[in-house]
């Protein structure tokens, strides 16, 4: 279990609602038993040694949702980091926020900020949550920035290449996930790392966000243990 570990996880936690609703409880409930499963599965990542954990809490998508549920959405972060940020901060975590933080209230942004603040010089697993992220916004913002050096004559078009496009992503620094996990059994990215899941090893499973457990985010490192990663080669 402990070889061979993903240098780099990220999540599609998804299934909140669904998860409440066959409890008949509103969906506000499954999105507050969620945030459980994060101090899990973050802790459980860090156990093993996973050095990157991206987390996707709320997409540039999720905007459309009534009022109500994304007012506490916009909630959780705040919540979560007032239970859990000493927590985090003892074991070394350092979290991360990649996404539009313009469109954040301010509470929201404030309490997200001074996570990364606190956690800043922390060298332990990196919590990097994906927090009103869209993954083609990500890229514009990407592709602008470049357009912007050429226009200047700060770079000339034949040195865009893939590393000056990841040094423009908002991962930056960060390698590219090695797996992605998405539960709630839906097949698809909704808009989620497009450019950095290129060659990432994918693993679903139909159990919603909430009834996530060690044991499933064990199951999905030991499963990709197993893949050979080609890479186009043979
Ligand atoms: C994931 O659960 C949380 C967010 C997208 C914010 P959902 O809220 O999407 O739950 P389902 O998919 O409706 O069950
Ligand atoms: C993806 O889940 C976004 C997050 C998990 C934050 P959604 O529930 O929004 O995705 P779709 O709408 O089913 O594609
Ligand atoms: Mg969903």
């Amino acid at each position: 279990m402990l070889e061979n570990v993903p240098e780099h996880i990220a999540i599609i936690m998804d299934g909140n609602g669904r998860w409440a609703k066959r409890r008949g409880l509103p969906r506000m409930a499954g999105h507050h038993s969620g945030m459980k499963t994060v101090k899990r599965i973050t802790m459980a990542a860090n156990a093993i040694g996973v050095k990157y954990l991206t987390l996707y809490a709320f997409s540039t998508e999720n905007w459309k949702r009534p009022k109500e549920e994304v007012d506490y959405l916009m909630k959780l972060p705040e919540l979560f980091l007032e239970i859990e940020l000493d927590e985090l901060i003892q074991n070394n975590v350092q979290v991360r926020m990649m996404g539009d933080r313009s469109l954040l209230p301010p509470h929201t942004l404030k309490a997200v900020e001074e996570a990364v603040s606190k956690t800043v010089h922390n060298t332990g697993l990196v919590l990097n949550f994906a927090l009103n992220y869209g993954s083609r916004s990500e890229m514009l913002l990407a592709v602008k920035a470049i357009a912007r050096e050429v226009q200047e004559g700060r770079k000339r078009i034949d040195e865009i290449d893939e590393s000056l496009m990841d040094h423009h992503l908002l991962t930056g620094d960060m390698p590219d996930p090695d797996l992605l996990i998405r539960t709630s059994g839906e097949l698809r990215l909704s808009n989620f790392m497009l450019w950095q899941l290129a060659y990432s090893e994918l693993w679903f499973t139909d159990v919603y966000w909430p009834a996530f457990t060690e044991e499933h985010f064990h199951e999905a490192v030991q499963e990709y243990q197993r893949r050979i990663r080609r890479y186009g080669g043979i």
